[in-house]
Formats: C-alpha cells, structure tokens, sequence
C-alpha cells in the first residue's frame, strides 16, 4: 500500500517541482508515493477550450465552471475511489499537523488547485471537496499549497524519513517551537555556546531545553499555549 496523489491543475508543468528533489523526490523513486497530473483544460469548453467565466451577479475576475471542473474530476476519479478530495483555497480550513498525520495514514490525495477568484461553489458541493488552506495570505494559485500539502505528507509517510526525528519531538505535535540549537564550533564572532551544552548534564540539558521551548512559544506563539 503506498500514497497515491492525485493533482488537478491548470499548470500541470509545475508538477513535480520541488517534490522531485531532496527527500520526496528518494521517496517518490523508492515508490513510497505516486504523483499524477492532470490538466483541467483538457475538460474545456469550445475550441479555445474555455475552464472560466465571469462571476454570476457581476463583479471582478474570472471563476473556475463547475461543469469543466466537475468532468476533470470525474474522469480522474472513479466512484470507489476512497482519497478524500482537497481544494486549495485561502478561504479553506486552515491545514493543520494533526490532519497531515490522518492523509498520510490513508490512501492518498485528490487535490483540485484553484486558479482565478475562486471556484463555482456548486462544483464544490456536488463533489464534497474539502477547502483548505496553508495560511493567511494569498497565492496566486493552489499549485505551491497543493505542494506543501504534499511535502508535509510525504515526510511523515511510514518508511520516508528512517528513525531520527521521524515523529518525536517536532514543533506542532508537542505544541511547543523547537528549542535553539547549536553545534561547531565553540565560538563564533563572539559568540559562544550556552554553557549547559557542555556540561554533560543531560538531565539539565533537557531541562533547559523544555523552558526555551517554553519561551520561544510564548513570545512567537501564545495560541499554540492556549
Ligand atoms: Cl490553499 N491557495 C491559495 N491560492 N492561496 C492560499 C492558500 C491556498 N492558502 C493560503 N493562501
């Protein structure tokens, strides 16, 4: 069983990007996950193969047809197909580490990239997509969401990332920043490393650790304190 994703898109060229390099990119040559694109011009309107028009009621900017959305989906997707289908959108759910860990777990994605001001909302109704987002502030497009989505899913993917820090002590799951880290050499412009480090007290490390995290969030991240 591996992850299979799913990507519809009208700027399939920009797919695998990033994902092809680094540790997706092994993991995607070692088959731990599968990419597939596809163009949702191919399911246009006409001779000039039209995806978009102008908002009904007026206003600005062009919206993706549910009609041509709907039949890219539909010829990607067949009616068994259990991968829950996503929309990046800056109006979507707010993606979270806990909802990586439950895509990554499953059979993979289906992942719809906005494009234009946004999408006719019956398309996202008649096939229960998912709205999310990365954030807030606004892409151009979902196409680098739908990269992140994936980047964060894939490393967590059973087998990607071997034993060290494949799970343990990572920001958002501890709900807690990293603490500083450090490492060669002892001093730098100036700088030294914090005493503690060297101390060899490990009990004392972890302690000092566990309040930088705590001041760290504190100070960047209240919310994540609750
Ligand atoms: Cl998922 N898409 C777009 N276009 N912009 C975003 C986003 C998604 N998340 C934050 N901003």
């Amino acid at each position: 069983m591996s992850f299979n994703a799913t990507i519809l898109t009208l700027y399939p060229e920009m797919f695998p990007g990033p994902l092809g390099i680094s540790l997706s990119g092994d993991a995607l040559e070692r088959g731990l996950w599968s990419l597939e694109t596809k163009n949702i011009r191919d399911h246009g309107i006409g001779r000039h193969k039209n995806v978009d028009d102008t908002p009904a009621g007026g206003g600005v900017g062009m919206v993706l047809r549910c009609d041509v959305l709907a039949s890219a989906i539909d010829a990607a997707v067949p009616p068994d197909d259990l991968r829950p289908k996503l929309l990046m959108t800056p109006r979507g759910k707010p993606l979270t580490q806990a909802r990586v860990r439950e895509l990554a777990a499953g059979p993979g994605v289906v992942i719809v990239c906005g494009r234009f001001e946004g999408v006719d909302e019956r398309v996202i109704e008649g096939r229960n997509l998912e709205e999310v987002s990365i954030g807030d502030y606004v892409l151009s497009g979902g196409e680098m969401a739908a990269m992140v989505v994936l980047d964060a899913c894939v490393r967590v993917i059973p087998g990607v990332m071997g034993k060290e820090a494949s799970g343990h002590d990572e920001s958002f799951e501890s709900n807690l920043l990293e603490y500083p880290q450090y490492t060669r050499p002892r001093e730098w412009e100036g700088r030294s490393l914090p005493d503690v480090l060297l101390s060899g007290n490990h009990a004392l490390i972890d302690k000092w650790r566990r309040e930088e995290a705590e001041r760290i969030t504190q100070e960047r991240r209240p919310d994540l304190l609750r």
